[in-house]
């Protein structure tokens, strides 16, 4: 392995993606995991990587910490900001998105009565940080119902405007949303929304490694993303980026050493943590870019789709979206009348893993549960042929 973390991961060029990928993983050979976007999947160069960071840091902790460790982490932190289209000291590295989010949402300032922007999209999480700051600050969430299914950009973008008022301070918004795995005109909100005097923090959790990235283009003030998830890093790998002029009032969700030092400083030493999963992301960008970043793209969007059109015919349902605004996910509408609610879609999730050997999530979206599929390099048409039979017998009992 190279100082930057960089794995020995040979000629994954000539790889063909599907079957053969998948001995580069640790899944189980009998399911269909469908879902690559909740947590990810490591490949085994990757996770190979990151062992060997955690041994190389055992033979001497004291000299790894006290002297190499700043030194990495910028070294790994350039790497990631150079694939993002990023300057190397725009970025930071988090533990995960939900840290990144807290870190800006709880960095700011507000006053009681200040409207906080988002959508009915937002992810479970984020949307509890919201409701802290309301307990906290006494500002007011408001969710911008997307209209669903869509049909395109410009509707997103009228229903999100409408909900801007002379209280709204900030614009929450999701680059690929997860229970619609929608992809958002992000720059187009952007630009909308910083024209009407609001900051913008987007949750790119999912954006990383599914679609092409260029950060500092999207307008924002702060775009937060996971490497965990599409990336292949280990989990553990998230990351803010900040614009320069948005950077001096941020902390991180933990206050250390570097407190008043300045964006990087402060970020960079949480306390003392298992860094193996940030200096693996060299690691794993390498993964990818010899794989081909386009070809992998390109071959998991068509792949979602097809298999999201072929599932949506077998149901008779139909997709959330136009071809255009999904990635390597896809959402479905799930047959029958069941219940559009977390509830009945954890518990059809659950009884698809149990008794089928099939990961996917299902979730409510507008008035339906949807099925949302992912297509990573491992996965084959043959990966959704259980699901496409089963889920529609099982909804049926709900
Ligand atoms: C849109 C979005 N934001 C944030 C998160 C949280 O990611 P993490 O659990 O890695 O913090 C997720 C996870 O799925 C997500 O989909």
């Amino acid at each position: 392995m190279t100082d930057d973390g960089a794995g020995d991961i040979g000629d994954l060029g000539a790889l063909p993606l599907g079957h053969p990928a998948r001995r580069l993983f640790a899944l189980d050979p009998e399911a269909d995991f469908l879902n690559n976007g909740s947590f990810g999947a490591c490949p085994l160069p990757v996770t190979a990587a990151q062992d060997a960071i955690r041994r190389e840091v055992e033979r001497q902790p004291v000299a790894f910490f006290a002297d190499e460790a700043p030194r990495r982490i910028r070294a790994a932190a350039a790497r990631l900001a150079a694939f993002l289209g990023a300057a190397a000291d725009d970025v930071v590295f988090v533990e995960n998105a939900t840290a990144g989010m807290n870190a800006v949402l709880r960095s700011l300032r507000f006053e009681p009565g200040d409207e906080i922007l988002t959508t009915d999209h937002v992810y479970g999480a984020v949307r509890q940080v919201l409701t802290h700051l309301e307990r906290q600050h006494g500002v007011v969430t408001v969710e911008a119902r997307l209209p669903w299914p869509v049909t395109g950009e410009d509707e997103l973008v009228a229903a999100v405007e409408s909900r801007i008022t002379d209280r709204t301070r900030l614009l929450v918004v999701d680059h690929i949303a997860s229970r619609s795995a929608l992809i958002l005109p992000v720059a187009r909100l952007a630009a909308m929304a910083r024209a009407r005097g609001l900051q913008v923090l987007v949750d790119g959790a999912h954006a990383p490694g599914q679609i092409l990235l260029d950060v500092p283009a999207l307008g924002a003030d702060w775009v937060v993303g996971n490497c965990h998830k599409w990336l292949f890093a280990p989990r553990g790998a998230g990351f803010l980026w900040a614009r320069r002029g948005a950077q001096e009032a941020l902390h991180p969700p933990v206050i250390s050493h570097g407190y008043g030092r300045g964006f990087v400083a402060e970020f960079d030493w949480i306390g003392t943590r298992d860094l193996s999963a940030w200096l693996a992301v060299p690691a794993a960008i390498d993964f990818l870019t010899a794989l081909g970043v386009e070809r992998v793209r390109n071959r998991n969007h068509v792949l979602a789709m097809a298999m999201g059109e072929t599932i949506a015919s077998a149901w008779s349902t139909g997709l959330g979206a136009p071809r255009d605004m999904y990635g390597a996910m896809v959402t479905i509408r799930v047959p029958g009348s069941a219940p559009a609610t977390w509830e009945a879609g954890g518990a059809l999730r659950q009884r698809l893993w149990r008794e089928h050997r099939v990961e996917v999530p299902v979730m409510p979206v507008g008035d339906a549960l949807h099925a949302r599929i992912s297509a990573q390099i491992f996965n084959v048409p043959q990966d959704y042929r259980r699901l496409a039979a089963t889920l529609p017998v099982l909804a049926a009992t709900l």
